[in-house]
């Protein structure tokens, strides 16, 4: 009998670690509230399986479907499993109730993990019975294709349970970097906040428009997708509402306007249609036309100093290593290299240079306060 794990919440995260604990070998249930959206679920995975299919990554596509169940009872979710993975909509108390109805019907799983990207795990864990076998295994979108997951330790998680959350990762063919504090944003986001700002304020103080900041991005340091893109590809939604969670807990940073605008406009990217780009139809992704010129007369390190700084901040207050933190660049973000092998390669010196120039055209003082963790 393959083990079992129930995953709660089938959207586009949820859906994607079905995916791939179904291609590893698990016994998969996935549960969301309505049968249309289990349904959009088991659409969306066969058409991943299709691709992976034609690549020789997988044989029989319904020996993989076979091992995947759909349900609207969570009880029937949850159980006789083994690992439990919420990924629900960042509303703590949805995730409360889930958690609580877990610890009650299979106390004895092996973790209680939580796919949050914004919420702290601890925030999550303090009301809980079994406080210490809560932790979160944060997947990248697609997951189906990002190689890194982010085991974070939350105030109350046992190293045990960190230790099963870092073979199960392994397990789903995945690379786990340990996040050893609950930090709002972890690793990636807190990184990609301060690309995503950066470079949305240089457009606000018209210093450059967004394909040339995309262009210079891809095309000179070779990033898998420009930062206006990626914005589109998960959702401008997704970014503000993690942006505004980490800053609402205590994130150094003056978020960029245009974000708040788009969300409250509903241009959320890809999924809308509509975003810093435009789209086909809604949910029709077809990649922006970004040509390689474009950012000729962009300097990318503009944008991507504050980025260096973040991470500089990660490992001075011992949040992550080095090592990790250039490993969860590429293989969270697509970064040719870790960003901290960028910045040493290209001189953290000339990197601190390009950030007082970016302090001083947008007069944030977040970034002054980052300037301290280069020496
Ligand atoms: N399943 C299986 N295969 C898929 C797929 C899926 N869901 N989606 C795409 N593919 C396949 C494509 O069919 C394509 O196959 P071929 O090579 O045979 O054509 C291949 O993957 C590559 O795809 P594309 O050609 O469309 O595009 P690409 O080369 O740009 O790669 C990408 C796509 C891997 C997503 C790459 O662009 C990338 O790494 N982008 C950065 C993504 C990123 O930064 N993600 C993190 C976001 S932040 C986050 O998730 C955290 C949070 O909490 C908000």
């Amino acid at each position: 009998m393959n083990e079992k794990i129930s995953v709660i919440g089938a959207g586009t995260m949820g859906h994607g670690i079905a995916q791939i604990s179904a291609m590893s070998g698990f016994e998969v249930w996935i549960y969301d509230i309505k049968e249309e959206i289990l349904f959009n679920a088991i659409e969306k995975i066969k058409q991943s399986l299709e691709k992976f299919k034609a690549k020789g990554v997988i044989t029989d596509i319904n020996e993989v479907l076979s091992r995947i169940n759909k349900t609207t009872s969570l009880e029937d979710a949850l159980k006789n499993s083994n690992y439990m993975i919420e990924a629900v909509p960042e509303i703590l108390d949805l995730k409360l109730q889930i958690f609580k109805k877990a610890e009650s019907i299979i106390p004895d799983a092996e973790f209680f993990g939580t796919n949050t990207s914004s919420l702290p795990i601890s925030e999550i864990s303090r009301q809980l019975t079994l406080k210490q076998k809560v932790v979160g295994i944060h997947f990248f979108n697609p997951p189906q294709l990002m190689k890194l997951v982010e085991i974070i330790k939350g105030n109350y998680t046992s190293e045990e349970t960190l230790n099963k959350a870092v073979g199960f990762g392994k397990r789903l063919n995945k690379v786990p970097v340990i996040v050893k504090k609950d930090v709002p944003g972890f690793i990636v986001n807190r990184l990609l906040a301060r690309l995503m700002n950066a470079s949305c304020q240089i457009v606000e103080n018209n210093v450059a428009n967004i394909i040339q900041i995309d262009s210079a991005l891809k095309y000179k340091l070779g990033f898998p997708m420009g930062v206006f893109e990626l914005a589109d590809y998960s959702g401008i939604d997704v970014f503000y509402l993690v942006f505004r969670a980490m800053k609402e807990r205590g994130f150094i940073g003056d978020f960029c306007k245009t974000f708040e605008k788009m969300y409250e406009e509903g241009k959320f990217g890809v999924k809308t249609g509509e975003g810093f780009y435009k789209y086909p139809g809604k949910g029709v992704y077809k990649k922006p036309d970004i040509p390689s010129e474009a950012g000729s007369k962009f300097d990318p390190w503009l944008v991507v100093s504050p980025e260096v700084g973040e991470a500089l901040w990660l490992i001075k207050n011992d949040i992550a290593s080095e090592s990790d933190i250039n490993t969860a660049s590429m293989l969270g973000l697509g970064y040719p290299k870790g960003i901290v092998q960028m910045g040493k390669e290209f001189g953290l010196t000339n990197v601190k240079d390009r950030l007082k120039k970016l302090a001083d055209i947008t007069g944030k003082e977040e970034y002054d306060y980052l300037l301290q963790y280069f020496d």
